[in-house]
Parts: C-alpha cells; sequence; structure tokens
C-alpha cells in the first residue's frame, strides 16, 4: 500500500524541471529527488573507470554504490562516498548520462533505489520515465516542456555561471536537440508523456509564472 504522497514531473532538459521540481518541493513539504543526477552519477563513475562498451558498464555496475542525503533541502549524491554533486554538470557528463540511461541493466539498477525513495518519503521526483515506469500509479503526473531554442537559452545561462567558457550558445542547441531524439527514441523507457500526465509548456513563462502553474495543477489533483 502506498503511505507516501508521489509528483511525478517528466520532460526533456532545460525545461525549467529540476528548479520547479526543487521548488515544488519546499512548497508541498515534500523530498525532491532528482533522478537525472542518478544517471549522471553513473555516466562520471563510468568515465573515470574508462568503462565504454555496454558490456564494461554493466560489468562495472555491482562497484558502484549510489547514496542520497539531503542539506538545507539540496540534494546530494555520493558515489562509493564521495560527493560527486559538483562533478555531474559537466558537458561530457550530460552526454554519457544519456548514453548509460539508454541500457536497461542501468535503469534496472536505479529503478529500485528511486521506488525506495518515493515509497518512504512524499516525493516530488523529476526525470524522464518517472509517470510512465518509475511511479505509474504517481498521485501527480506533469509532463513539463518547453521549445529546444527556449530550453538551449537556459541551460546556457545556467552553463555560464558555473563553467564559462565550457559551450557556445550554438553547440548547447546542438546538445540540446540530439539529447532529445537520443532520449526519445531510445528502445527503453523513452521520454513520453504519460497518457494520464498533465502538460504543462513553460516556453512563455517565467520560473514564478511557472511555479504557479505547477503548483494548480498539484492542488487541484491532490485537492489542497
Ligand atoms: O535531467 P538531466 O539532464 O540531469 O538527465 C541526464 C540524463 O539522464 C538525460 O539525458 C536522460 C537521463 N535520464 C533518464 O533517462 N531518466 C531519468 N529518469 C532521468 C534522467
Amino acid at each position: 500500500m502506498k503511505k507516501s504522497t508521489q509528483v511525478a514531473l517528466d520532460g526533456p532538459s532545460g525545461a525549467g524541471k529540476s528548479t520547479l521540481a526543487r521548488r515544488l518541493a519546499a512548497r508541498l513539504g515534500f523530498v525532491y529527488v532528482d533522478t537525472g543526477a542518478l544517471y549522471r552519477t553513473i555516466a562520471l563513475f563510468m568515465m573515470r573507470e574508462q568503462a565504454e562498451s555496454d558490456t564494461e558498464i554493466i560489468a562495472k555496475l555491482p562497484e558502484l554504490n549510489i547514496t542520497i542525503s539531503y542539506e538545507n533541502g539540496q540534494q546530494h549524491v555520493f558515489a562509493n562516498g564521495e560527493d560527486v554533486s559538483a562533478l555531474i554538470r559537466t558537458p561530457e557528463v550530460s552526454m554519457g548520462a544519456s548514453r548509460v540511461s539508454a541500457i536497461p541493466a542501468v535503469r534496472q539498477f536505479l529503478f529500485d533505489l528511486q521506488r525506495e525513495l518515493a515509497n518512504t518519503h512524499s516525493v516530488v521526483m523529476d526525470g524522464r520515465d518517472i509517470g510512465t515506469v518509475v511511479l505509474p500509479d504517481a498521485d501527480v503526473k506533469i509532463f513539463l516542456t518547453a521549445s529546444a531554442e527556449k530550453r538551449a537559452e537556459r541551460r546556457f545561462a545556467e552553463l555560464q555561471e558555473k563553467h564559462p567558457d565550457a559551450q557556445t550558445y550554438e553547440e548547447v542547441l546542438r546538445d540540446v536537440i540530439k539529447r532529445d531524439e537520443q532520449d526519445m527514441n531510445r528502445e527503453i523507457a523513452p521520454l513520453r508523456q504519460a497518457e494520464d500526465a498533465v502538460l504543462v509548456d513553460t516556453t512563455n513563462a517565467d520560473l514564478d509564472q511557472s511555479e504557479e502553474m505547477l503548483f494548480a495543477v498539484c492542488r487541484e489533483k491532490l485537492g489542497l
């Protein structure tokens, strides 16, 4: 029996998912779970281990123990005890995460961890397949999107703050389109809107307006 309340927030990269999921979780008093960070952690670990083929990646998975903790509402993710939260936001790790996330054994590995978190805490969980695969019975399902150009603009601004010389806007846009393509066309758990998810488009909305749209959906679905 499900005792916790589950909000599933899916969508492509750069739609504002993580910022909005964090804000929504704070407002609802729920735990925010950024599942992309889990795929990123696997990607970083495999890059360090120089595991490149699917076979090598699958063989190395049992050597990785991923744990999560929360400090001031911020999610920290640990790879075998090391806090890697600050290391998993580079363009290389983004591409690596998209790549490892297409491997069924990787998704299975994270499935249990995500379910365990969502069954023991009320959560706002953001990802690509939360409403479709991980939490098919979630109380609220939202599919958050925006145009590719708008999402690239946002990614670029975010990257400028952390890694100013990493990429030009055109490179970010190219990566956004490439990742969408990879995430939507993979065979396993492709990025798609669940039938019972509410579509929220943030192309023409700022963060505050987007937050209000999401909160309105939750208020209605949760009867708040
Ligand atoms: O949300 P993000 O950019 O941190 O996600 C990194 C990659 O991980 C993204 O390319 C797709 C993948 N991912 C996934 O396949 N399933 C999830 N639930 C979350 C992320």
